[in-house]
């Protein structure tokens, strides 16, 4: 596709998106969050941590994404909890974020994983250099500016998995609560409320971003909590919009997986 007719294809998503404002907004709340993010009190978090390892779980099984002797990228890592748990000895994985903070107090890395410093709408990597490229909970840069990015680091046949919160449950939480669409509230141990940009899609948006970067989808899928997920470990923000929706908190889809191929 044409750089004319993927701007004319991808401008109707666009429409209220600064990329520019994005990137500084993230980084100031990531900043900002970035020494209790992990703690466990930060329910809402755990919840889709939870959820992101599943699936990383599931689709390991279900499609052997992370194999032996290949190099891996992870965009928005944070403290790169995730896909070490998968990394065989003979892979390799760079994982990169915005916000050095997010890392700087995580675990020493072992020998084939490198963090870096790094915005997902500019990586610093050459074209067809990785064979996958990992992006858990993008919605702070999900936008056509990092789908672009990745599909260019991909080698031919690389594939891409990322997750990223529901646009049901966005919507739901946030616009009944009258907020914007386009941020999500996290409230600090001491109170303070920081505001994180955060932009979800429906399916058919997903499809158009993917397909108008030049990827081929594998998977669509949207996940909800099992129902033995202990009940006090749910907070208001899955409860509330599960009660406005009319539906059980197992019903209630949080995370949108996406699988697709360069
Ligand atoms: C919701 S956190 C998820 C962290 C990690 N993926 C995890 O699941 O533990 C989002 C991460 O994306 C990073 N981030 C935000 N905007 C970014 C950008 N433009 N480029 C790279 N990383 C970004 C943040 O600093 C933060 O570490």
């Amino acid at each position: 596709m044409t750089e004319r007719a993927y701007k004319l294809a991808t401008s109707q998503l666009l429409r209220e998106i600064d990329e520019q404002k994005l990137e500084q907004e993230s980084q100031t709340a990531y900043r900002l969050i970035a020494g209790e993010y992990y703690n466990r009190r930060h329910m809402t978090c755990r919840a889709f941590d939870f959820l992101d390892q599943r699936i990383l779980y599931a689709y390991q099984q279900r499609y052997g994404l992370v194999k032996g002797g290949e190099q891996y990228l992870e965009v928005g890592g944070g403290a790169a909890t995730l896909l070490r748990r998968v990394l065989p000895a003979d892979s390799s994985l760079v994982v990169g974020d915005l916000c050095t903070e997010m890392f700087q107090h995580s675990r020493a890395l072992p020998r084939n994983m490198a963090y870096e410093h790094f915005s997902a709408f500019n990586l610093p990597h050459t074209d067809n250099h990785f064979d996958g490229v990992f992006a858990f909970l993008t919605d702070s840069y999900n936008v056509p500016r990092f789908y672009k990015e990745a599909w260019r680091v991909l080698r031919g046949g690389g594939i891409l998995l990322m997750t990223c919160p529901t646009r049901l449950w966005a919507k739901t939480l946030r616009e009944g609560d009258g907020d914007s669409l386009y941020y999500a509230r996290f409230t600090m141990l001491e109170g303070r409320t920081v505001l994180i940009p955060s932009i979800t899609w429906s399916k058919e948006d997903y499809l158009q971003l993917l397909v108008c970067a030049g990827f081929s989808i594998l998977v669509y899928e949207e996940f909800c909590l099992p129902s033995e997920y202990p009940s006090s470990r749910i907070p208001e923000t899955i409860r509330v919009p599960a009660k406005r929706l009319g539906i059980a908190v197992s019903h209630m889809p949080l995370v949108t997986a996406l699988l697709a191929q360069k």
